[in-house]
Order: structure tokens, then sequence, then C-alpha cells
């Protein structure tokens, strides 16, 4: 338990996925959110994912369940009304015990962090309220809250441990950190913790698994004439690496391939571009759900990156490693 009271939580709320970690544990889950219906009771039952009030569900299964399933991609969608109750569905997820008090860690994408942490610090701070389906109402306050650049998080979950740093090599040294996501990739070059601002960027168009969907979706429809395949069901495919017409499995090996090698030749530009001279730095790991997906191909070009161990929480674990070493220096 922390000093201070205040449980440290680490909360990564990806395009494609949300992440959180406490210790001890960690959760993730689709960033899908739909209504509740009655009718959906049977799926959820008392899942933590399924809230009576504010009226949601929240994961895959609302994928599966319906096509009214909401997937927002934009960068304004930390403003929306929905986006404190998928926070408050994680802790759900994690759970957190009714009255609790946390200090929670965050991220943004490098590129947009500095200007919208205030925004999302205000999302995040304060007293939160939801009523699970057949749970009581339920209420927890975020006493403090501190919004990082994304893959900082990566970077410190390497180097702490429980409030300590435990690597001061990698902790003083120059390092660069590739977070490939669903709709974001964060290229970051930090020195003594702190990310060097003119060779740090976040690229959101070419560099991502959702980029590798596209590219898949165009190739597919290209080869195969008559057929309807949407962005988001290119996106599973993607995830399953199979796909089935009409029972059928579809051979798309291929065109996966080509799809990942593409975006792998625009990750590998962007990095030659912003590091100019990678014999400076020192280590280059590579995380994000999408770190797991293109490593080995990433490996073939950049032969000494590593990849980080359970890369998709990389950075929800960081943050709370951040949130445990504020909690220790604040006895
Ligand atoms: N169970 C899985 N099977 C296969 N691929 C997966 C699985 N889980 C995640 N992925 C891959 O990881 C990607 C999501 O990675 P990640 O969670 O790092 O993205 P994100 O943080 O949600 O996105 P962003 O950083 O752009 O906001 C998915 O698009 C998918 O390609
Ligand atoms: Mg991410």
């Amino acid at each position: 338990m922390s000093t201070n009271g205040l449980r440290a939580i680490g909360f990564d709320g990806g395009y494609n996925y949300i992440k959180a970690v406490a210790t001890h544990k960690q959760i993730m889950f689709r960033t899908a959110i739909s209504q509740y219906k009655p009718s959906m009771m049977e799926l959820f039952g008392s899942s933590s994912l399924a809230f009576e009030e504010p009226s949601f569900v929240f994961g895959d299964d609302v994928i599966d369940y319906q096509r009214g399933a909401s997937i927002r991609t934009d960068r304004d969608w930390i403003t929306a009304d929905m986006y404190p109750c998928f926070f408050q569905a994680a802790m759900a997820e994690l759970g957190i015990m009714n009255g609790e008090h946390l200090n929670v860690v965050s991220g943004l994408p490098i590129r947009y962090y500095k200007h919208d942490s205030q925004t999302l610090k205000e999302q995040l701070l304060g007293q939160h309220t939801f009523k699970r389906i057949r749970g009581n109402r339920f209420t927890f306050s975020v006493d403090r809250a501190t919004v990082f650049a994304q893959a900082i998080g990566v970077l410190a979950g390497i180097c702490i441990e429980h409030g300590t740093i435990i690597d001061m090599d990698i902790a003083t040294s120059h390092v660069a950190i590739i977070d490939i996501g669903g709709r974001t990739t964060n290229f970051l070059h930090a020195y003594r913790l702190k990310d060097v601002p003119d060779e740090s960027d976040s690229i959101d168009a070419g560099c991502a698994m959702w980029d590798i969907a596209k590219e898949l979706q165009t190739r597919l429809l290209d080869r195969v004439p008559g057929l309807t395949l949407s962005i988001l069901e290119a996106s599973r495919i993607v995830e399953k690496k199979e796909y089935k017409i009409d029972g059928e499995l579809i051979d798309i090996q291929q065109d996966l391939q080509d799809a990942q090698e593409f975006v792998v030749q625009n990750i590998i530009n962007k990095a030659e571009d912003l590091w100019r001279n990678m014999k400076k730095l020192d280590y280059i790991f590579v995380a994000g759900g999408g770190g797991t997906q293109l490593f080995k191909k990433l490996n073939t070009h950049i032969s000494r990156a590593n990849l980080v161990p359970r890369a998709i929480y990389a950075n929800a674990k960081g943050y709370s490693e951040l949130a445990e070493y504020q909690n220790a220096r604040e006895k």
C-alpha cells in the first residue's frame, strides 16, 4: 500500500485497447462502447464491463453483439462523455474498492500531450460514480492525476520497480522507444528519462496497425471481385491472421505480409528521419500491441532493437510504476 494512502494506477486509454495496471493486476479490453439493453443481460451477466448507470457496455462482446458499437478514432475523443466511462470500466475490471482514493498516471501521443494533458487530467480527476448490472452503486476518487508523453511509460516500466529506479544504466542513457499502437506510433528519444523534443514525435498515418488493415483491405478488394470488406473487418483479419468467406478460408498470408512490410518500411523511414544517426542511441526498444505483431520484421532492419516483455501493457505498466514512484516520494 502507498505511503500517502493513494492506490497507484497506470491507465492507457488507447484507440484500440484500454489497458490498466495496478500492483499485481493488469486488465485490457477493446475500446468499444454501446448503450446497454436488457437483451444483453445474458451476454454480460454481472460482468464489470456492463453498467446500468451510466447505461453502457464495453469491450469485445460489444462488437460481436451489434454493429452499432462506436469506436472513436479522433484526437478529441478524450473530451467525449464516454471517455470517463471507459476509465471507470477499467477501474471496475481492476477491482478497485468502493471509496478508494487513487493516484492515476496516464499518457497521450507525443505530438499532442502538452496541448491536451490538462483536458485528460480533468476527465480523470475527482469523484467517479457508476453502478454495474446487478451491482451496488460504486464511488471512487482520483486525487492525483499526471499525464506523460506516450512511450515514457514504456521507459519507466523498464527502469522502475516498486517505486525505485532499478536500472541506472538505462535511466541515464540515450534510449529510443518505438511504441506501435492501433492508430498512433510514438517515436521517443529519451535522455535521462526525459524526452528530447526535436527527436520525439507521434505519427497517426502510415505507421500503425490501422494502416496495415487499410492496406490489406485495398489488396483484398482488388483481388476478390464483388467483395465488401469494412476497415473494422480488415482490422480483425490483421489480428486473427485468417479470413473466411462463405465459411471457406481464404489465403491472405502474402497480402498480410506485404501490408505489414509496407508499414514496417514507413516506421523505419520515420525512425531514420527523426534520429538521423542511430549510432548515438544506446538502446532501442519496441513496444505496443503492434510491436508484438511487427517485431520480427522490424528486427531485420534494426537488428539491435529489443521487444519489451508484455509489449501491449508496457505503457500502462510503466505509468503504474511512475504513480508508485510519486507515492514513495510523498510521505
Ligand atoms: N489478442 C490480440 N491478437 C492479435 N493482435 C492483437 C491482440 N491484441 C492486440 N493486438 C494488436 O495490437 C494492436 C493494438 O495495440 P495497442 O493496444 O498498443 O494500441 P492502442 O494503444 O490501443 O492504440 P493507440 O496507441 O494508437 O491509441 C491491435 O491493433 C492489434 O493489431
Ligand atoms: Mg497505445
